[in-house]
């Protein structure tokens, strides 16, 4: 019972329909507390959106797709390891990972590749309850989502599916060697920054492929998340199958996550946005059948989000249909003059003539008068 709204509409009173987490992964406010004026100004500073119940979201059922538990433990291992890694300082041909936590690290995919086997389709917006300074490792996470899941699709065994979801939360590692002024620089890079930026395949490679824990491949995860099919990527400007079924994998799922995800500076695109950019780059930069797979596996029009129909009128996203994600249930409550009437759910796919517009960007229309 939750719709997802900008945090600039956030008023004191709200109850707050999903939990939000701090940067080692501890829960910072639980799901069903009543924000407090005195906590706003906080929750501006870290996120562009939250959850809040109201009436209008009631009935909607959401589940987390990562319990809490599990996600907190995730979020500590990486947190964990990547700050010890920088106060070691060691560099990337140097780092050792050690036993303990290559077996955490391979429990945390092992216990998401069983979330997964339950879900047929991730309905939530999973940059949404992302706090802008711990941002690193759940996109980690996510990837690794998308990417299992994705492994899964495809029918990968389990044994590489481990080692597709180790690579995947360690993808980006060699941004640890990456000097945090341009890794956070807000504004356009400049071509010597994008360069030393691009040097973080390289260097995640180096700092994986010595570690005897870790399969081969995982490094390869590092080493080619940013190839593209048609030789544009980097490092090795590899094509086509010279491209490991991981890259082509990681590839889909570390763009979308990246651009979905918010950053202080910028809201994040909506899942449907990003999925029109992944299909008009398919058989180019990425692997055409996993877009494919990718779009009918993560909903375009997440739960709680809102959209506007075809015939002006502006709702939230009450269910989603395993079949036929696109046409979801909207609990319509403003017409195109932007007057607010009492909510009717209207089922999409019973109303063929009638088609979602527009994906509001986390809902920046204040709902109710
Ligand atoms: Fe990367």
């Amino acid at each position: 019972m939750a719709r997802q709204i900008s945090t600039t509409l956030l008023y004191e009173g709200m109850i707050l329909g999903r939990s939000l987490y701090d940067g080692t992964g501890r829960v910072l406010l639980q799901q069903g507390q009543m924000i407090k004026g005195s906590y706003i100004e906080k929750i501006k500073n870290q996120f562009s959106s939250v959850y809040i119940e109201d009436t209008l979201s009631e009935g909607i059922t959401y589940e987390e797709l990562v319990p809490q538990e599990t996600r907190t433990r995730v979020i500590q291992t990486l947190s964990d390891t990547w700050n010890s890694w920088k106060r070691e300082g060691s560099s990337f041909d140097r780092i050792v990972i050690g036993q303990k936590f290559a077996k955490e690290l391979r429990q945390h995919v092992s216990t998401l590749v069983e979330v997964l086997e339950h879900t047929t389709i991730i309905r939530e917006d999973l940059a949404a309850v992302a706090g802008y300074d711990h941002a690193t490792y759940v996109h980690s996470m996510n990837v690794a989502l998308y990417s299992l899941m994705l492994g899964q699709a495809i029918g990968l065994s389990h044994s590489m599916l481990l080692d597709l979801g180790t690579g995947a939360m360690l993808h980006d590692i060699g941004k640890l060697w990456v000097p945090e002024e341009v890794l956070n620089k807000p504004g356009l890079l400049t071509e010597k920054e994008r360069d030393i930026i691009k040097n973080h395949a390289d260097w995640g490679h180096s700092a994986l492929s010595h570690q005897h824990e870790l399969s081969y491949l995982v490094a390869h995860c590092a080493y080619q998340h940013h190839e593209r099919l048609d030789g544009s990527g980097y490092p090795r400007a590899l094509k086509g199958d010279q491209i490991h079924i991981f890259g082509k994998i990681l590839a889909v799922a570390d763009v979308y996550d990246a651009m979905v995800m918010h950053r202080p500076y910028r809201s994040g695109l909506v899942p449907a946005q990003v999925m029109e950019y992944l299909f008009s780059q398919s058989g180019i930069g990425f692997d055409l059948d996993l877009v494919a797979i990718f779009s009918k596996k993560v909903a375009l029009y997440p739960l709680g989000s809102t959209v506007t129909l075809s015939d002006g009128r502006i709702g939230l996203v009450v269910h989603i249909y395993e079949q036929l994600p696109m046409r979801p249930v909207v609990r319509l409550f403003k017409n195109r003059a932007g007057e607010s009437f009492d909510p009717i759910d209207v089922d999409l796919t019973q109303q063929l003539n009638i088609t979602i517009e527009e994906a509001q960007n986390t809902a920046v229309i204040e709902l109710i008068d």
